[in-house]
């Protein structure tokens, strides 16, 4: 067969199964068929080299022709089929746009309420210059009340319904702790010098400005206890503080809180032993209606503990009381919660009811800022 006729046959062969290819996978088979490595027209444009140099001058080009002109069909067929596979999917798929979306992750997820107080509390102390620390739950029974001033055996052990641990071997005798103000010693102490494993407790110098949320266990069940509740404890100890400071710390707390312009605070005589004086703090509320009312009305409502660290606990913390003196509060989280957002029973807190969640949680991605707003 002459070169002439070989090239005229792979035009004719290749012409028809370029125009029969029903897809892109089966034009890409004849492609490779006749211009890929092993394919027909390559093999003749190699035969090229073995030619006499007066014969390659005409069969050079006709190869090459043969070559760009099944190449050029190839491509236009190709467009042929991606437009016809194109709109095979357009006619077969429909989007119903009139379809509810499904909300994503993110929007369904719901924060707890205490995540939300805790979140809510550290804002706004930490917009007040405050630093946040942890402890530990299960605590030393030397921090949880002896470095705290409670006396061996005296009652104020028994009042707080502690659950006490067995003695390990080491004979360090464990509780878990009944409150948070055992880490007011842990953040004092010099010797804590390393945050103990996977909290944050770090030990600072004075001038210490503190809260410390977490929580805290005592054996204690009814609608407004449960056995682990949440507390956060304030702590700020320097040269010159006092009771002044103290006041206005816990107002501009509980307004920022309660998101109202005004509380009126009552301070009554109280007593607990790391505390000197101690005091327990009332806010003026309203109870005439369905819910309290904070900042307005003419009830009480008994809201912290609060006082000037004891000079005792100052010492047992390694710092030398003549100098250094400051205050200390202690809050529930969890009434706290329930107080804002108008929950009647603090059990359901830890129930894990998802129609609960759903209907009291936060939104993940709204986050407390004083500025942004704390909880809208
Ligand atoms: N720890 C106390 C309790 O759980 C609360 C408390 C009272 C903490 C007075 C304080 C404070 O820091 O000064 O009952």
């Amino acid at each position: 067969m002459s070169l002439d006729q070989q090239i005229d046959a792979l035009r004719t062969e290749f012409t028809a199964a370029i125009a029969n290819a029903g897809d892109e996978a089966g034009l890409d088979t004849v492609r490779v068929a006749a211009l890929g490595k092993k394919g027909s027209v390559s093999a003749l444009l190699a035969s090229l080299g073995s030619m006499a140099p007066e014969e390659r001058k005409s069969a050079g080009p006709a190869i090459n022709g043969l070559k760009n002109e099944l190449a050029s069909l190839i491509e236009a067929r190709s467009d042929v089929l991606k437009s016809a596979a194109l709109n095979a999917r357009l006619a077969a798929e429909t989007l119903d746009i009139t379809l509810p979306l499904q909300p994503a992750p993110t929007a369904r997820g719901r924060i707890h309420p205490i995540s939300q107080t805790i979140d809510e509390i550290t804002a706004i102390f930490s917009d007040m210059g405050f630093s946040i620390a942890e402890g530990p739950d299960i605590e030393t029974d030397y921090y949880n009340f002896t470095a705290l001033n409670f006396p061996e055996g005296h009652p104020a052990r028994e009042m707080h319904d502690t659950f006490f641990m067995k003695t390990g071997a080491d004979g360090v005798k464990k509780v878990l702790r009944t409150h948070t103000s055992p880490v007011q010693v842990r953040v004092m102490q010099k010797t804590n010098e390393k945050p103990a494993a996977g909290y944050m407790t770090p030990a600072m110098d004075p001038p210490i400005r503190v809260v410390i949320p977490g929580r805290t266990y005592r054996n204690d069940s009814d609608q407004t206890h449960t056995p682990m509740f949440h507390q956060v404890e304030g702590l700020v100890i320097d040269k010159t503080s006092h009771i002044g400071q103290l006041r206005w710390v816990l107002e501009e707390f509980l307004k920022a809180f309660f998101e109202v312009p005004n509380v009126t605070l009552r301070f009554r005589p109280s007593f607990f032993p790391f505390t000197e004086p101690s005091m327990e703090v009332d806010v003026q509320c309203d109870r005439s209606g369905a819910e309290v009312k904070i900042g307005e009305g003419s009830d009480w409502l008994e809201i912290l503990g609060c006082g000037m660290v004891h000079t005792n606990v100052i010492a047992n913390a390694g710092l030398d009381p003549d100098i250094y003196q400051g205050f200390a509060f202690g809050v529930g989280i969890d009434r706290l919660a329930m107080l804002k957002y108008g929950m009647p029973d603090l059990r359901a807190f830890f129930d894990a009811d998802q129609r609960w969640l759903d209907h009291y949680g936060f939104r993940p991605l709204d986050l407390p800022t004083l500025f942004g707003g704390l909880s809208s």
